[in-house]
This record gives C-alpha cells, sequence and structure tokens, in this order.
C-alpha cells in the first residue's frame, strides 16, 4: 500500500469507483507521459482507485514493444512516482499496459487500435469504456481527432468514450475556434475535456472553499476593501530541451492564456449557484467577459516582455534562452510576462490585477496576493508608523502550500513601534497529508465523468479573446530584441517600473 495518506481515498468519492475501461495515451513516449501520466496512473492503481478490469494502450510512433514500452515506464516510475507501492504492484501495474505502434497520420493503426479495443472487449470482458488522452504536439491533434472519427472510435456501443485533450489549445482566438470545430465534428462537448492541469492543483480548488466556504472574507472581497491584487507564477526551470515548443507558443501562450488566468477567474468569480461543471464554469466566462479589452496603446503602457540572459541559479551558470536548443538566435519569444489587468464589474472595477509570470526566476512560487486598502493612521506617531505596511493575503498555490494574512502589530516594549506580522495556515502542518499530484486528480475525475476541473470551449476562447490584442500588437512590432533579464533574478526592470508607475512594488518572494 501506499506510504503516505492521499486524500483522493477519502471521503465520498471513494464511493464511486470509475467503471471498467481502457486509456489511450497518444505521444507514449513523449514527456509527459513519463513524468505525470504513468506516475499518475499507476498512484491510483496502488491506491485501489482504478477499477478491476483496467487496461493502458500506449500509443506512439517509435518501434517498440510491450516489453520495452513497459521497461521504460518502471525507470519513469523509479523516477517520478516516488516512494510508493512495491515491485509486485509495480509489476501489476505494468502488466496493464500494451503497445500499440502507429503514426498518427495515418489511418491503417486507428483501425488496428479499433480491433484491439474490441479485441480486449470480448477476451478480457472490457467493457467499451476508453478514454483517449491526447499528450501530442499541437500540431498533431486534428490528425489524431479525424483518424479516430474515421475509424468509429468517437463513440462506442457498450459505453462511454471520452477525449482529453492537452494545452495550448489553439493558438489564438481564431486557431482555438478551428481546432473546437475540428474537435465537435467528431467528439460532443460533453466528450470533450480540455485540461489546464492547475485546476487539479488541491490549493486551486481550495480558492473556491476559502472564498465561498467562509463567512468573513467575502464580504471584503471587493474594490471597496482591495487595493490591488498581485498574481504570481515564478518558475526557476527554463524551456527544458523544448525550445521548438517554446519558440511557437512563448510564456504567455505556455502559461497566462490558462494556468494564470484560471486563476485569475477563481479569485474574481462571483460565488457559482453550486459547484459543478457548469455553474462553476459559466461564473469563470463572466469574469474573462468583463475584463476590460487591452487598446493598442495598452499593450505598450501595461504589458511587459522580457527574455533571460545567461546567469547563475542555485550555484549554476546556465545559458541565455537564445542558447537553448531549437530556439533562433535572434528569437523574440517571451520568456517573462507582466502585465496589468482590469475587470469592469460592479465587484472590481478600477482595481488593478497584476499578473507575472517568468521561467529561470530566482524561485519557484505560484501565489495570489490580495492588497488591501490601507487604515487611516493619523492617530500613531510617524515614527511608530514607519515600517507600517499593507494587510495581504497570500494564498499560496506552490510550493509551500498554504494561506497567510500580514497584518501590523505593536512592537512588545515600551515604544508604540508598529511592525508587520504574519499569520500562516501550511496544508502539510493542518492535514499532516501531501496533495496528490494534479494529474492524479484530474484522470481519476475524466474516467468518472467528471468535467468541472476542465475547461470549457468558450471558457478557453475568452481567454484567447483577451490575449489576442497583445499577439497582434506583438507582431506589427515584428522581431525587435525583447527587454533582457539576467537569469536568477525577478524578471526586467521594466517589469518593476510597471508597478511603480502605479506607486507599487512587486511582492519579494
Ligand atoms: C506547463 C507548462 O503547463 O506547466 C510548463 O507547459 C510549466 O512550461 C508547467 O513548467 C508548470 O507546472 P507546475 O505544475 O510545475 O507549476
Amino acid at each position: 500500500m501506499a506510504d503516505r495518506k492521499n486524500p483522493l481515498r477519502d471521503g465520498a468519492r471513494l464511493k464511486r469507483t470509475p467503471q471498467a475501461s481502457t486509456v489511450v495515451i497518444f505521444g507514449a513516449t513523449g514527456d509527459l507521459t513519463k513524468r505525470k501520466l504513468v506516475p499518475s496512473l499507476y498512484s491510483l492503481h496502488v491506491e485501489g482507485l482504478l477499477p478491476q478490469d483496467f487496461k493502458i494502450i500506449a500509443f506512439a510512433r517509435r518501434d517498440k514493444n510491450d516489453e520495452i514500452f513497459r521497461n521504460d515506464m518502471r525507470e519513469a516510475l523509479q523516477q517520478h512516482a516516488g516512494d510508493i507501492g512495491n515491485s509486485t504492484r509495480m509489476n501489476q501495474f505494468l502488466s496493464l499496459i500494451h503497445y500499440h505502434r502507429g503514426d498518427f497520420n495515418q489511418t491503417e493503426p486507428y483501425v488496428e487500435l479499433a480491433r484491439s479495443l474490441e479485441k480486449l472487449k470480448s477476451e478480457r470482458g472490457i467493457t467499451g469504456n476508453r478514454l483517449f488522452y491526447l499528450a501530442t504536439p499541437p500540431s498533431t491533434y486534428d490528425a489524431i481527432i479525424e483518424n479516430l472519427g474515421a475509424a468509429k472510435l468517437n463513440k462506442s456501443t457498450s459505453g462511454w468514450t471520452r477525449i482529453i485533450i492537452e494545452k495550448p489549445f489553439g493558438r489564438d482566438l481564431r486557431t482555438a475556434i478551428e481546432l473546437n470545430n475540428v474537435v465537435e465534428r467528431v467528439f460532443a462537448e460533453d466528450q470533450i475535456y480540455r485540461i489546464d492541469h492547475y485546476l487539479g492543483k488541491e490549493t486551486v480548488q481550495n480558492i473556491l472553499v476559502f472564498r465561498f466556504a467562509n463567512g468573513i472574507f467575502e464580504p471584503i472581497w471587493n474594490r471597496r476593501y482591495i487595493d490591488h491584487v498581485q498574481i504570481t507564477v515564478a518558475e526557476t526551470l527554463g524551456v527544458e530541451g523544448r525550445g521548438n515548443f517554446y519558440e511557437e507558443t512563448g510564456i504567455t501562450r505556455d502559461i497566462v492564456q490558462n494556468h494564470a488566468l484560471q486563476l485569475f477567474c477563481l479569485f474574481a468569480m462571483e460565488p457559482p449557484a453550486a459547484i459543478d461543471s457548469s455553474a462553476v464554469r459559466n461564473e469563470k466566462v463572466k469574469v474573462l467577459q468583463a475584463v476590460k479589452q487591452f487598446r493598442e496603446r495598452d499593450v505598450d503602457d501595461m504589458v511587459v516582455r522580457g527574455q533571460y540572459a545567461a546567469g547563475s541559479l542555485m550555484g549554476r551558470r546556465l545559458p541565455s534562452y537564445k542558447e537553448e536548443e531549437g530556439v533562433a538566435p535572434d528569437s523574440a519569444t517571451e520568456t517573462y510576462f507582466a502585465a496589468k489587468f482590469f475587470i469592469d464589474n460592479w465587484r472590481w472595477a478600477d482595481v488593478p490585477i497584476y499578473i507575472r509570470t517568468g521561467k529561470r526566476l530566482p524561485k519557484r512560487v505560484t501565489e495570489i496576493a490580495i492588497y488591501f486598502k490601507n487604515a487611516p493612521l493619523q492617530m500613531f506617531s510617524e515614527k511608530a508608523r514607519s515600517q507600517v505596511g499593507s494587510n495581504v493575503l497570500a494564498l499560496r498555490i506552490q510550493p509551500d502550500e498554504g494561506i497567510s494574512l500580514r497584518f501590523d502589530s505593536k512592537v512588545p516594549g515600551p515604544s508604540s513601534f508598529i511592525r508587520p506580522v504574519t499569520m500562516d495556515f501550511r496544508y502539510g502542518t493542518s492535514f499532516g497529508q501531501t496533495p496528490p499530484d494534479a494529474y492524479e486528480r484530474l484522470l481519476l475525475d475524466a474516467l468518472l465523468g467528471d468535467s468541472t476541473l476542465f475547461t470549457r470551449s468558450d471558457e478557453n476562447q475568452m481567454a484567447w479573446r483577451l490575449l489576442d490584442p497583445l499577439f497582434k500588437r506583438w507582431e506589427q512590432l515584428g522581431k525587435i530584441e525583447l527587454p533582457q533579464y539576467q537569469i536568477g533574478t525577478w524578471g526586467p526592470a521594466q517589469a518593476d517600473g510597471l508597478l511603480r508607475n502605479d506607486q507599487r512594488e512587486w511582492r519579494r518572494l
């Protein structure tokens, strides 16, 4: 059994184990499969959360067979699954995996896949329930989806069929609509699970619980009490061998369009009528609809791009972005993004919401910091209040999962100095358990047919609509030299300027 307590085992969820099913992973030899998908499925297996009759079909181009692929996955589990299970469990799990070699662009491998699925059904009594997972580069999505349709794999005669599609879903509004049309020609919306793994994180789900299960925060969660908000998604990682991919996406498409805007929506949305897939997603869409659109001038004034230059991080000398493999020596791709957003509605009008995200920053940290308006402090002497800070509520998404509140306090002693102190909640200390990996939760939800934590097409498209003016302006500007920031620093000087112009500064993390 697992050495850790996994909250997915607890509570009502356990009463619903997924039905017998087969997961087909496209792009099975890729990084995502190794680092996240197979370890997460293994963890679900160890926890007893997978159905009795379960199979994984690994679909990829490379020349491998069951044995070779299982060995690859054994190594992947040893590296990425943490300290769970034992060798018997692992062997049991690995025996559920079958390798299916095929070119995504040809129809024959899909016809063979259909045959294999039928065979499993008749030989092993596995029902027709199947979950397709597209863990491939976005350029392959159209072909895979169309071929699944052509092989009539989009519906099962005896069970459900679902498809998980990895982000980025499109690269702007137009391509997102086009891709959606392709998917919806083959699958119905309730079969489609657009994944943004941030939604599978416990701390991200807790944003709604924190806001709506407590009586004390919602009354002050608005423009009367909140001065501004800072959303940070900082990484120490670089592009990790994905230079080609990054040249196509940049951090705006990789992180802002999805992860950062999801945090933004959960922070800003109105209370949904229920925590279910349609009510929650309706409210998120309303937030995005109310965000003030950027005009051309706003893009220049309110958005900062940057790119990392060579430098040191944690004692290691690291190359610049332009020196990464697969990156053009004159690349104008952004690895840092900071911007100021406004939501034009009754709750948020005039409250700036700043988002910053970057690769190769000094620390890995994701958080939402809510700065409250200052109290009138005239009653305290100038000396006493010299160190007073704003009240800041920080929702720490990772890695130090928790919530903290900063407030001012009297320094003990005869003087009347005031100094900020912090009240802290930590998941680890309060619950004594490690949150499961986001992919574990999301795979389980997809197997159970719950799409609340997945993105709906209108939500995805509203996020692209919001960013389209940025892409348009940057295209007009062409291949310019972006502001550089040294690896291990908090982004280009222009990002500090963005807040300094508003008499504010970025939170020191
Ligand atoms: C992925 C991005 O979606 O999220 C990566 O493509 C990024 O560039 C990763 O590193 C961050 O995820 P996490 O869960 O480590 O914050």
